[in-house]
């Protein structure tokens, strides 16, 4: 039980990394804040938590609002007391153009889901795990930080972007004891990923980008997130782990 007695918020909870972690984060004891758009996909997981003895609380909203962050916040507080752990996993790829199609309200929507979304998130969360310490943890990406993808300029962008956050974020909330990483993910076998991974040829060329000629299932994230959520990660912060299968030292 590497997380008893822990309270975690989850944002992307209704798909993919967030869903997988949120069930895999109330297995080893942590209580669960869930959050994504779609409420019946929180309300199905919620039920499936409960079932299995767990405890978690839902919370529809969509990440691009500040409102959003400080009522994932304030529902770990009101219904579980504190709160100690933040996976900031939703992600969305936006509108796939090239730069001169790509529509100037599309790159700023993407920019906003991927990379303000997690500055709001750590803005409120900071404040809320001052005094016991903590865990704030996203999910970027290859595609920005390492190499570029055509149609991409934006999702691209942002994961960069959120590099940068992460560390400012570790070094702020250091003397608190608040670690701040991130996972850097190759291709993930999820909705997300199967949208990019949309053809046998498109799959094929995906898979073998990563040294291990395959992408990664979800729980393989989820696991990662597990270790940088709990104390086994004790003295890491400021990192952005590469958990991609090779993908980075992979010449193609
Ligand atoms: N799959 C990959 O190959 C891959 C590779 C590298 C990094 N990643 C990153 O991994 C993270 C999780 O992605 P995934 O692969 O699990 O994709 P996914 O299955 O499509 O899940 C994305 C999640 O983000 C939520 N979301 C999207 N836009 C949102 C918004 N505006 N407000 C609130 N929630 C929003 C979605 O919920 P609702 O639609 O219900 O709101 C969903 O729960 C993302 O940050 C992604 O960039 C994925």
């Amino acid at each position: 039980m590497q997380l008893q007695d822990k309270v975690a918020i989850i944002t992307g909870a209704s798909s993919g990394i967030g869903r997988t972690a949120a069930k895999l984060f109330s297995k080893q004891g942590a209580s669960v804040v869930l959050n994504a758009r779609r409420e019946k996909e929180l309300s199905q997981l919620k039920s499936e938590i409960e079932a299995q003895g767990g405890k978690a609380e839902i919370v529809v909203g969509d990440v691009q609002l500040e409102s959003t962050h400080q009522q994932c916040v304030e529902t770990a507080i009101e219904h579980f007391g504190k709160l100690d752990v933040c996976f900031n996993n939703a992600g969305w790829l936006g509108e796939m153009n090239s730069v001169e199609d790509v529509s100037v309200e599309g790159f700023n929507e993407t920019i906003a889901v991927n990379l303000t979304s997690a500055f709001l998130a750590m803005k409120h969360q900071i404040p809320a795990l001052k005094n016991n310490g903590g865990s704030i943890i996203y999910t970027t990406s290859f595609v920005g930080p390492t190499m570029g993808m055509p149609g991409m300029a934006a999702y691209a962008a942002a994961k960069a972007g959120l590099n940068g956050l992460v560390h400012v974020g570790a070094i702020e909330g250091g003397e608190y004891n608040i670690r701040v990483n991130a996972i850097a993910s190759g291709g993930v076998d999820t909705p997300m990923g199967r949208t990019v991974a949309d053809t046998p040829e498109n799959k094929a060329f995906v898979e073998g980008l990563h040294a291990l000629k395959r992408i990664a299932q979800p729980e393989e994230i989820a696991e990662t997130a597990l270790f940088l959520a709990s104390g086994q990660s004790s003295f890491i912060t400021g990192a952005i782990l590469p958990v991609d299968g090779g993908l980075t030292k992979t010449k193609v």
